[in-house]
């Protein structure tokens, strides 16, 4: 559903690429985990599959329609399939758990609507189904910013799902947590996943975590793939090669 084909990015006065030809092809069913040091080039990669980076050369496809040839209308119909999960959740702080769950439905609603905050009685009943799913009907009304940070990743969930993506991509989405909470988080998404979510993509750090839940794991290496397969073939030695060096 999601392919990329020689997809090479370099920013603004840099001299090498932060991805270098990459070619990759999602499919319907993959919970893909990318692994890869600081800088290898796992957020260029997201961006460029959510359209918020164009490729310098190469192109992605979406069901088979390039990306970069949709207007700005069609790309935020794309963008409407895409639920994003951030590392450091991008919530606002001073609103509730139900009001930022509900900006979940902004790709949908009139600008107008927005910015006003009206949201219809299906709206709201829909967002406290879905912090229900997350585990947090207890905590609607309470602002963001008196959360523990699980309880804040799981909020961002809950507005991702409120979009009702086809797709989740994930930068980072565990690595402001603990291990436990960071355990229990990647069990909610895959979860999640298996029952409403078509293709999930999460870039992150943990090897470990990436084993026990990716059908497919993907090591990048200074903008390159260098291990495209199943976490069981994913070896100590190509655990060196990802990390050190
Ligand atoms: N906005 C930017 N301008 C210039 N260089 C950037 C920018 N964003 C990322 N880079 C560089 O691109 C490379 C890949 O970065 P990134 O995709 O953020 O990697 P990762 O997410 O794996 O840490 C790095 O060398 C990084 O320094
Ligand atoms: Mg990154």
């Amino acid at each position: 559903m999601i392919r990329l084909t020689d997809v090479t990015v370099y920013y603004p006065n840099t001299e090498s690429p932060a991805l270098s030809s990459v070619n990759l092809r999602f499919d319907e069913g993959e919970f893909v985990c990318v692994l890869g040091k600081s800088g290898a080039g796992k957020s260029t990669l997201i961006r460029c599959m959510n359209g918020l980076q164009q490729p310098t050369t190469g192109e992605v496809f979406w069901d088979g329609e390039p990306l970069t040839k949709r207007n700005n209308e069609q790309q935020r119909l794309v963008r409407r399939e895409i639920g994003m999960i951030f590392q450091h959740f991008n919530l606002i702080p001073r609103l509730t758990v139900l009001q930022n769950t509900l900006t979940g439905m902004f790709g949908y609603r009139s600008s107008v609507k927005n910015l006003l905050g009206i949201f219809s009685k299906e709206e709201i009943d829909n967002a406290k189904r879905v912090l229900d799913v997350v585990g947090l009907s207890e905590f609607v009304n309470r602002r963001i910013e008196h959360l523990s940070g699980g309880q804040k990743q799981r909020v961002g969930i809950a507005r991702a799902l409120l979009q009702k993506p086809r797709v989740f991509l994930g930068d980072e989405p565990v690595a402001s947590l603990d291990p436990g909470t960071a355990n229990r988080i990647f069990l909610l998404l895959k979860e999640l996943h298996d029952r409403h979510i078509l293709l999930s993509v999460m870039n992150l750090h943990d090897v470990e975590l990436a084993k026990q839940f990716a059908t497919r794991l993907i090591a990048l290496k200074n903008g390159e793939i260098i291990f495209d397969g199943k976490p069981e073939d994913f070896t100590q030695e190509i655990f060196k090669q990802t990390y050190h060096s």
